[in-house]
């Protein structure tokens, strides 16, 4: 036997497998190169990739059966009864920002939400602006009144609804009627109640941006996010997306496919634990107030209900400023007791997983139209565990936080672990 049929044999043997087994789940495909059987279908298949048609691909980063199959499932649902076409991308940040260089240019004018996602801030004041984009922050409360901030230059109104952090509730159909009338395009970050709870393209939304980091995938372990957008608009999103080069992996994909299929009786599970912890913090002395808006004291719950069919597991809670005086150093330690050590909080960013999160709010610079006013914020993901656990929990970081007020500085943070 010579190495050079060996050699050959590595590569060659297995590939030509016919076999078609009949699985409840879509095998993982994984693919760079795309083989044709001929250069005249090479060609077919690049003039077809080019116009953007449905499941058309020369490379893999145009697309594979595995990625195929997620964007026509998230067109489906997220469009539901609306003709719609999705791309995916690396991350949810990333959806964001390639939806906004799609429609934006030089000159532009840009309105955004005040209590949008930090992330998406920092790429408005950073390479949007760079790029001669100016950004302009209005009042998430604003409705219809967003009429007098458009300009014969602004191109884009972008929403969040709920807000990050502060969870405000904007009358979507309201400001999308004005802005379509003004042939302004429309966007919203659709992370908080997505799979499930919200209908953005019954509000009248021409984008919507999904990070399916959240509870699309729904088990912390991986990171994607997808543009959903009405079909005309497609093109322009196709060719942004080609130009750029973005593409997720077949494994991912693979995992946000199973996350979908659970994702309504995950939804359901984790709106009734948020619920009754949110319940139970509005009871609490600590606390001012309870930033969900399924809760009936938000501001906007009246919105809430009428656009929305239920409520996720992320909201916020603002604990009493005069707890901790003017102290700045008594805020962060009693901040830090609260969250450090729970059993069943862990620290950390994201959310939309099956477990259970706690962060300190920073808010500070994130607002501008609507400096935040009150006191120190508290956001917390509630997952999938018993609720009893959590208000035990979150009982003893109370606990831990009113032993840490009575302390002068430098004392060492009693743990509770
Ligand atoms: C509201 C919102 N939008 C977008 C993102 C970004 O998603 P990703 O983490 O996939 O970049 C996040 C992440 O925390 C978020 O909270």
């Amino acid at each position: 036997m010579t190495s050079e049929f060996v050699r050959t044999r590595v590569v060659d043997a297995g590939r030509r497998l016919e076999v078609r087994v009949a699985t409840a789940s879509l095998p993982v495909s994984r693919a760079s190169t795309v083989l044709f059987d001929s250069l005249a279908q090479a060609d077919a298949a690049g003039q077809a990739t080019g116009r953007g048609e449905r499941h058309a691909t020369t490379y893999g980063t145009a697309g594979t059966p595995g990625t195929m199959a997620l964007a026509d499932a998230l067109a489906e649902v997220e469009g539901a009864g609306h003709a719609c076409r999705a791309a995916l991308m690396p991350s949810g940040l990333s959806a964001i920002s390639t939806a906004l260089l799609a429609w934006l240019s030089p000159g532009d004018h840009l309105l955004v939400s005040d209590s949008v996602y930090g992330p998406t801030r920092v790429f408005c004041d950073g390479m949007l602006a760079r790029y001669g984009v100016r950004t302009e922050y209005y009042d998430p409360a604003i409705g219809a009144g967003i009429e007098r901030l458009i300009r014969p230059e602004t191109r884009v109104v972008y929403m969040e609804s709920p807000g990050s952090y502060t969870f405000e509730v904007q009358d979507v159909p309201a400001i999308c009627a004005v802005a379509r009338a003004r042939g302004v395009m429309t966007m919203i970050d659709n992370a908080w109640a997505s799979p499930v709870f919200s209908r953005p393209f019954d509000w009248g939304v021409d984008a919507s941006i999904l990070p399916l980091t959240k509870y699309w995938g729904g088990h912390s372990d991986l990171l994607m996010g997808a543009v959903v957008v009405r079909e005309e608009l497609w093109p322009r999103l196709w060719t942004a997306v080609r130009q750029l080069g973005l593409c997720v992996g077949g494994d991912d994909a693979w995992l946000v496919l199973r996350g979908l299929r659970t994702a309504e009786v995950r939804m359901r599970a984790h709106e009734k634990s948020a619920l009754q912890v949110a319940r139970w913090l509005a009871a609490r002395p600590e606390v001012a107030s309870v930033l969900h808006p399924a809760l009936e004291s938000h501001p906007q719950h009246a919105l809430w209900k009428r656009d929305f069919c239920g409520s996720s597991g992320l909201f916020s809670f603002e604990l009493k400023a005069e707890m901790f005086g003017r102290d700045a150093e008594a805020v962060s330690r009693g901040l830090a007791a609260l969250c450090e050590g729970r059993r069943h909080f862990g620290i950390g960013y994201s959310w939309g997983g099956f477990e259970s999160l706690i962060m300190a709010a920073k808010i500070g610079s994130l607002r501008s139209a609507r400096p935040w006013q009150g006191g120190p914020l508290v956001r917390v993901h509630i997952g999938l565990e018993d609720p009893s656990d959590l208000l035990a929990d979150l009982a003893d970081g109370f606990e831990a936080m009113r032993r840490v007020k009575t302390q002068p500085p430098g004392v060492s943070r009693p743990v509770t672990r």
